[in-house]
């Protein structure tokens, strides 16, 4: 009886290391920008690592994603801005920007050939992504506050 109760209990903690959310709050660029360069110590480079970025128009995503590849040798001159249109924007060290906003279904997702990208190593970081069928090492969701802040949730 007193096995089964622990065994329980050291399920409950697993899911709270597993589940676990933590909250920033962003004033400005400035601050999302040390935010972004916090993140960047926490992707594991010379691996697959995969980071959904989530929320509405306008609320940082790839702003967020061109502060946190200036850490990566990436400098804003270099950054393609976002890739709506062209899906994917490759970059050196296998660093990979993609946004899924434009696609429609997961046949035409297929035929762009992103889960032959996804096979291999490297960084992506995807705006949009819920039409994907694959788990993120990271998951981030922004949010604009009514003063025009950003709040953002990260899931690891
Ligand atoms: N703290 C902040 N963090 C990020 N962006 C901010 C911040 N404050 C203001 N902005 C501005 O908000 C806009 C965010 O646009 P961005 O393109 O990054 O959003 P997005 O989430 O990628 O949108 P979309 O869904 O259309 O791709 C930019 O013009 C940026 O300068
Ligand atoms: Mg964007």
């Amino acid at each position: 009886m007193i096995k089964i109760k622990l065994e329980i209990k050291t399920l409950e903690m697993y899911k709270v290391v597993m589940f676990s959310e933590f909250k920033y709050k962003i004033k400005n660029l400035e601050e999302m920008k040390i935010f972004a360069k916090f993140i960047s110590t926490k992707i594991k480079r010379n691996s697959k690592f995969i980071i959904f970025l989530k929320g509405n128009l306008g609320s940082g995503k790839t702003t967020f994603t061109r502060l946190l590849l200036n850490n990566f040798g990436i400098s804003d001159k270099e950054f393609e801005g976002s890739p709506t249109f062209t899906i994917i924007n490759e970059y050196p060290h296998n660093i990979f920007h993609i946004d899924l906003y434009r696609l429609v279904d997961k046949d035409e997702l297929e035929y762009t050939g992103i889960y032959y990208y996804l096979s291999n190593m490297g960084l992506f970081i995807v705006e949009w992504p819920e039409i994907l069928d694959i788990s993120p090492n990271m998951l981030m969701r922004f949010e604009i506050t009514k003063d025009s802040r950003r709040k953002v949730y990260v899931h690891r």
